[in-house]
């Protein structure tokens, strides 16, 4: 790996801590006007202090976030479809030229193991990972998982593998059960999706359970931006990835945050 490489990776996974809180907003590009993602810059400007590095497509990061902004952007670069057609059928959405102009520390596209679409999107891993090697660009594989897939470990082991393979710098898959497994078996460091909205100590959870199974981080969405309190819950998440907070103390730490921040509204409201 050049040092290009190796730094950029390093912006993305905190060499102090060896992980990392990647927040996702790159759902747009297939979902649309995603909840609680309908105005990117109000939801991402209050978040960003709290995150190691920003996922989001290039129009939300041209629009949305300022440039002056300190902080590392893993973009994603696979597209063109949406939830209403074949989401597998992805293609390459932006250029590595524009990548490197947009001062990129990193690119994202999914792959779509076991889908009909295999083959395309696997070679157009295969394609970014060349480029991004000349650019000294990592590219992270998201294992993404069509409707008729199974979320196990057996499935997902055998995405992440397969992005490792072929030259994935890191990947992003699901939890799920015996996923020391699917750690084991890849041999570039893992981050997480955090997937639907659930409960705040559920979605901590989910975090820990992954963290001290192997994972080396987040890439959480949903369960960030469609929190109750997105700030209270992106610190608790921090205080997981970062300090192995139990899900416990870090569900009261949310808590706290939160009430102190709503207490803080209700203070500027009356005054
Ligand atoms: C989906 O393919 C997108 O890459 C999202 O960024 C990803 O699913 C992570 O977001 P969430 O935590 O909402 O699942």
């Amino acid at each position: 790996m050049d040092w290009g490489l190796k730094n950029r990776l390093s912006r993305i996974i905190k060499p102090e801590t060896g992980r990392t809180v990647m927040l996702a907003v790159d759902h747009g590009y297939f979902l649309g006007p995603t909840t609680g993602l309908e105005e990117p810059r109000k939801v991402i400007e209050p978040l960003l202090p709290y995150a190691d590095t920003l996922m989001p497509t290039r129009g939300v990061l041209r629009t949305c976030v300022d440039p002056t902004a300190d902080i590392p952007v893993v973009l994603r670069v696979s597209g063109g479809t949406s939830i209403l057609g074949n989401l597998a059928d992805e293609g390459t959405t932006v250029s590595m030229k524009d990548a490197v102009r947009l001062n990129v520390a990193g690119v994202a596209l999914s792959i779509f193991v076991g889908s009909e679409l295999e083959k395309q999107t696997l070679l157009g891993l295969a394609r970014l990972v060349d480029e991004g090697e000349e650019h000294g660009i990592p590219v992270l594989a998201v294992t993404a998982v069509g409707k008729d897939m199974a979320r196990d470990a057996r499935y997902l082991g055998l995405a992440s593998r397969i992005a490792a393979e072929l030259g994935a710098h890191f990947v992003k898959t699901y939890y799920c059960e015996d996923f020391e497994r699917v750690v084991r078996n890849c041999p570039v460091p893992i981050v997480i999706a955090g997937g639907k909205k659930i409960p705040e100590k559920d979605a901590l959870e989910l975090a820990y359970n992954a963290i001290t199974r192997g994972a080396v981080g987040v890439d959480m969405g949903r369960n960030i931006f469609q929190s109750e309190c997105p700030v209270a819950m992106i610190q608790a998440v921090r205080a997981v990835v970062h300090n192995n907070e139990a899900p416990d103390k870090a569900y009261e730490l949310y808590r706290t945050l939160a009430e102190e921040s709503k207490k803080e509204t209700v203070g500027a409201v009356a005054t």
